[in-house]
């Protein structure tokens, strides 16, 4: 008897700087899909895993490494995140969502001075996303809702000359995959947008999603 091998996943990445608030929408769009009765894996970089943690630790600490060691770690933990999590869950035809992928590594490790074509040509072990959702929202207003909705100071990586630059990367890439959302507009709106998004892509991908 032949074993039917499930169809592949969806890779869904969400992209942007910090405080364009990919991290709720990506829950909200997760609880969407679930009650589609789809079958959903949330996941984020940097990970929860050994890599992940160390670059969590570093987050108020950045100059004790060299941009080329902080490229690398965040290699290392992609590595990891794709042998472990993305690719048997696509392999397992999930729909698997993730904060944050290899646009964030050219676009930040890219800001802070490394070459982002090199940055992409060294992630080609991971694979390509069938959808990236780049919310925008204006630097200043990433920084503003970091202080103001999180009570916290921004970090290394949230400085506003810094995002300005990270920003200006995320608008300059090209892929035919990824679909810039204005993250200004009222939240419901935000959302809708999303979905729609990802409604359109279940259809062309045989994913049945109301
Ligand atoms: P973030 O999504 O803000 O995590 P959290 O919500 O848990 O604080 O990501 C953490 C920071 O890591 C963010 O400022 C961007 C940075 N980062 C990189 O510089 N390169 C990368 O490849 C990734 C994945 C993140």
């Amino acid at each position: 008897m032949q074993v039917e091998s499930p169809q592949r996943g969806l890779l869904i990445a969400f992209e942007g700087i910090d405080g364009s608030g990919k991290s709720s929408h990506l829950r909200q769009l997760a609880a969407f899909l679930r009650e589609q009765g789809l079958q959903v894996v949330e996941t984020r970089e940097p990970t929860n895993g050994i890599h992940g943690r160390r670059i969590r630790s570093l987050f108020t600490k950045r100059e004790l490494l060299s941009k080329e060691e902080e490229l690398e770690l965040f290699l290392l933990d992609r590595r990891d995140h794709v042998e472990r999590c993305i690719n048997p869950a696509l392999a397992a035809g999930r729909i698997v969502l993730t904060d944050r992928y290899y646009f964030s590594t050219a676009a930040y490790q890219g800001a802070a001075g490394m070459d982002t074509a090199a940055i992409f040509a060294q992630n080609g072990f991971a694979p390509e996303p069938d959808l990236v959702l780049l919310l925008r929202v204006p630097p200043e207003e990433g920084v503003r809702r970091i202080r103001e909705q999180r009570r916290e100071r921004p970090n290394d990586f949230e400085q506003e000359d810094q995002l300005i630059k990270v920003d200006k990367l995320f608008a300059s890439f090209s892929q035919p995959y990824i679909k810039r959302i204005d993250s200004t507009r009222e939240r419901s709106s935000v959302q809708a947008q999303i979905r729609q998004l990802v409604r359109e892509l279940c259809h062309a991908r045989g994913f049945t999603c109301a």
